[in-house]
């Protein structure tokens, strides 16, 4: 089975982290920003994660090389590019507005470029999807809630919201003013939890933000009351196993819950999270994790059919796709 042609979704991407080396030094060249690295070598020998605090400090200084809304189109364009050609036929982009606001860029600056890039990507590559904003954790819930204030003339450019940044140390519950808000203004909420935290975590995202993904979710299987009600609500998980092993969540693909929950009928889905700085594009992670798990052709085809079916694509988008993956594994 030719893994990288089978259509399937992408669900739980943080473009910031499609930021290659390369890219970094190209921009901060175009931007006349200097950096605190003498080259792209020594960018990436720190490439190097204990957990995720250690890649998130990286993380947000790279991005600091991204200044126009130029910058976010070619971002956005070049992780499109790769998606394409690992299958991806429906992207859904997380993006961290706050931390380019504290860059001294205009919100309608990096909405403008991720949105023309998405458009683009529609017209040249037949690729659908959106944009969901993410509030950072670490920052706090007021601050969700003023970004989500600045955002709101825009919020049809919106696809949904998301939570990331700093897990521990910040549960959900802290947040659910903005959710709240959120879901008023009509978006969907998904969030991060169980990346680090533990189960509380994820059952804060569920019940008092209203989440209808859970990114991660990666330590859900330590509360069988909480696998039951996953399972019984079919609420998704967006797994990212090249991510969970390069920031130490666990000791190396093998040990991936992945099949795990597919074999008890989680809506499980795989996912790159952060490319540039994991080891690769959506297509490495589903070779290597396959492999590694020893996925067989039929949970590879459930890997594809979740990630429709746990999308916000319509139902008649959907419907194409399944047709798409129908044909492809005849
Ligand atoms: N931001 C970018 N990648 C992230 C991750 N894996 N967890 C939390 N926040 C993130
Ligand atoms: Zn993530």
């Amino acid at each position: 089975m030719d893994i990288r042609a089978l259509p399937k979704a992408e669900l739980h991407l943080h473009i910031e982290g499609t930021l290659e080396p390369e890219l970094v030094f190209a921009l901060a060249n175009r931007n006349n920003i200097s950096l605190p690295w003498a080259n792209v070598e020594e960018l990436r020998e720190l490439y190097n994660f204990s957990n995720l605090q250690s890649f998130l400090d990286l993380y947000y200084q790279s991005m600091t090389a991204l200044r126009t809304r130029d910058d976010f189109f070619d971002l956005g364009l070049a992780y499109l590019a790769r998606a394409h050609a690992d299958g991806v036929r429906h992207a859904e982009i997380f993006f961290d507005p706050q931390a380019h606001l504290e860059n001294g860029l205009e919100f309608e600056d990096v909405l403008g470029g991720l949105s023309d890039a998405l458009g683009q990507a529609q017209g040249q590559y037949g690729i659908s999807g959106g944009l969901i904003m993410c509030f950072l954790r670490d920052k706090g819930p007021q601050a969700a809630l003023q970004m989500l204030e600045i955002a709101e003339p825009y919020v049809g450019h919106l696809l949904g919201v998301g939570l990331d940044s700093t897990e521990i140390g910040y549960p959900s519950e802290l947040y659910s003013q903005a959710f709240d808000r959120a879901g008023e203004l009509g978006l969907h909420r998904v969030a991060h939890a169980g990346e680090e935290g533990p189960p509380e975590y994820v059952w804060g995202a569920l019940r008092a933000l209203g989440a209808e993904r859970i990114d991660h979710g990666l330590r859900s299987l330590e509360d069988e009351e909480l696998v039951a009600h996953l399972i019984a609500q079919r609420i998704p998980l967006t797994c990212c196993p090249f991510s969970n092993v390069r920031l130490k969540a666990i000791a190396d693909l093998a040990k991936h819950p992945l099949q795990v929950m597919l074999e008890r009928g989680m809506l499980a889905t795989l996912n790159s999270d952060d490319p540039a700085y994991f080891g690769g594009y959506l297509g490495d992670n589903f070779t290597h994790t396959i492999a590694a798990l020893g996925l067989n052709d039929a949970q590879v085809v459930q890997l594809c059919h979740n990630s429709i079916a746990a999308s916000f694509a319509s139902p008649e988008r959907k419907a194409e796709l399944f047709a798409l993956l129908a044909a492809a594994v005849e």
